[in-house]
């Protein structure tokens, strides 16, 4: 049974794609910050072989911990989703060190951290993938998010790095970028005020929010190493082609009819 290392695991796009690796018959081993007894409870009564392990990914400490429980029972872990991420809207000259620390620890030291401990565990037996959950906001500036673009660009920066450097001995590195995705990530960062429902619908050509489901489906893609067997290094949009469209809102609107 291959084993799938998803972190974030305990709500939004981390949950739902657990769902579907177990779905997809794989052994999903679910981490997160928060308690995850009734995450792995659900997808067990679904029929899933599920496991989960709390901790902070932003720990050396914690990911060489997870990385060496996952060695001991299964040898090596087949698939590594870094989705776990923190989100911050702030004028960035108003951003602190220690905000701006806060983000990069989570969204850019965390998933290297996995990278590396997991990355020795796939070099080792020449097999592995892995799929980092980056955002559109890694592919262009989004005001007010100084930090959080920063990250996400880095942990593109990562991916083609990785994938250069281990592509060559059977382990693929991709990255997934999301456009905006009903989530608690989203409801959080709406309730401050900073965009509405129509903001986001107006820019996306597909005229939509994406779900948790469009991104889940995307990192299986990436993760299979039948369905994206020569895909190495890519930053593939999953946005109803925001990236792709420099059109104006009331342009796009036009063609809505
Ligand atoms: N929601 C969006 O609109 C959107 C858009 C593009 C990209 N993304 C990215 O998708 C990923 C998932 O986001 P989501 O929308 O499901 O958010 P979410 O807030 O619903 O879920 C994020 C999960 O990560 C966990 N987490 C946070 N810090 C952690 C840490 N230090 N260690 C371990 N786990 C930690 C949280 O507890 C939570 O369960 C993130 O990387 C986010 O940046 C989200």
């Amino acid at each position: 049974m291959k084993v799938a290392v998803v972190t974030g695991a305990a709500q939004g796009v981390g949950f739902e794609t657990s769902q579907l690796f177990a779905t997809l018959g794989y052994h999903v081993v679910m981490t997160d910050v928060q308690p995850l007894d009734g995450p792995v409870a659900c997808l067990r009564a679904g029929g899933g072989q599920v496991e989960g392990m709390v901790g902070d990914v932003s720990s050396e400490a914690f990911v060489e911990s997870l990385a060496s429980r996952v060695a001991q029972a299964h040898g090596a872990a087949d698939v590594l989703v870094n989705n776990a991420g923190i989100s911050m809207i702030q004028p960035a000259e108003d951003t602190t060190a220690d905000q701006w620390q806060r983000v990069m620890n989570v969204n850019l030291l965390g998933p290297f951290l996995l990278c590396k401990h997991f990355g020795r565990q796939m070099l080792a037996r020449r097999s592995g993938s892995i799929v980092n959950v980056a955002s559109v906001a890694g592919l262009g500036g989004v005001i007010h998010r100084a930090a959080y673009n920063a990250s996400k660009h880095g942990l593109i920066g990562l991916t083609r790095t990785l994938a250069g450097e281990w592509g060559g001995r059977g382990v693929r590195v991709n990255a997934v970028c999301p456009g905006w995705i009903k989530t608690e990530m989203d409801i959080k960062d709406m309730g401050s005020g900073a965009y509405t429902d129509d903001d986001i619908i107006d820019r996306v050509p597909m005229a939509r929010f994406a779900s948790p489901a469009d991104v889940a489906a995307a990192i299986a893609f990436l993760a299979d190493h039948q369905s994206s067997a020569f895909v190495n290094g890519v930053s593939l949009p999953v946005d109803g082609g925001w990236t792709g469209d420099a059109s104006w809102d009331a342009l796009r609107r036009k063609t809505r009819g």
